[in-house]
């Protein structure tokens, strides 16, 4: 039975779907077989970045309402193996109820090793659809006081929705942006803010961003490609050690 994580912030733009994808990959990479939901209705973007927006044809709402088996819907990552994306509906009119997504998982977590749910910004129905199945939660802030602003409600939420397991992700960190902003004083102190354990740091990298725009794979020597591998590992059970 896979193991259900979504990927959360409140706050928009931080980089979830980026680190979704990013993770999808190294987790498949890892030789997990992984299935990305992406639950950003009217917005998705996971498509894209796994480069198989192309060949869209259904998506998760034509399985609620019976178009297609759920297979059909369900797209291979040509360029990672074992990587697979469900896309969300293009219209955010056929946003999947919090009820159905949980009875939707609860059958495709059968297949995969792990569930990445990708949620939409904000703290309403998209986020409670999104978080609904899932077993823990992956919290995305930047280090800087507006996006950890959010964690507070979202930690709530996830807590009223008995969501007992999350863990924070810092990502676009850069040490001479964090110092020279000088918002807080160290990253513990970013780290008590967000009222998470972190998982890990994700650096500002604009050479793997520029792949997942691209739908390329996201591989290489990259720093921020380096940070998913070890995140990913860590949602694997494995006890990596933070380098901080
Ligand atoms: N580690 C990173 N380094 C550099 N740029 C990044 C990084 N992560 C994300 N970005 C950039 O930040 C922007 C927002 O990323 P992304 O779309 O993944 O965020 P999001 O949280 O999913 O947004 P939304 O809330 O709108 O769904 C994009 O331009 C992306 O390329
Ligand atoms: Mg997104």
């Amino acid at each position: 039975m896979g193991k259900v994580t979504v990927i959360t912030s409140g706050k928009g733009g931080t980089g979830k779907s980026t680190v979704t994808a990013g993770l999808g990959a190294a987790l498949a990479r890892r030789g997990c077989r992984v299935l990305i939901i992406d639950c950003d209705a009217g917005m998705r973007g996971i498509d894209l970045m796994l480069g198989v927006s192309g060949e869209l044809v259904f998506d998760i709402a034509d399985i609620v309402s019976g178009n297609c088996p759920p297979a059909s819907a369900i797209y291979p990552c040509k360029t990672v193996p074992e990587l697979f994306v469900l896309p969300a509906p293009s219209n955010v009119r056929d946003e999947i109820s919090p009820y159905i997504m949980k009875q939707l998982v609860a059958v495709l977590k059968k297949y995969y090793d792990h569930i990445l749910i990708d949620c939409p910004a904000g703290i309403g129905i998209g986020m409670e659809s999104a978080a609904a199945a899932a077993d823990r939660a992956v919290l995305i802030a930047n280090a800087e006081p507006l996006t950890l602003r959010g964690c507070d409600k979202v930690r709530q939420m996830l807590s009223d929705m008995d969501i007992r397991e999350f863990r924070l992700i810092i990502n676009r960190f850069s040490e001479r942006n964090f110092k020279r902003s000088a918002a807080f004083e160290d990253l513990d102190a970013v780290i008590d803010k967000a009222g998470a354990r972190l998982l890990g740091i994700v650096p500002e990298d604009l050479g793997a961003v520029n792949l997942a725009q691209k739908g390329l794979p996201i591989e290489g020597k990259h720093k921020a490609v380096y940070a998913f591998d070890r995140i990913a590992a860590r949602l694997d059970g494995v006890d990596v050690p933070l380098d901080l």
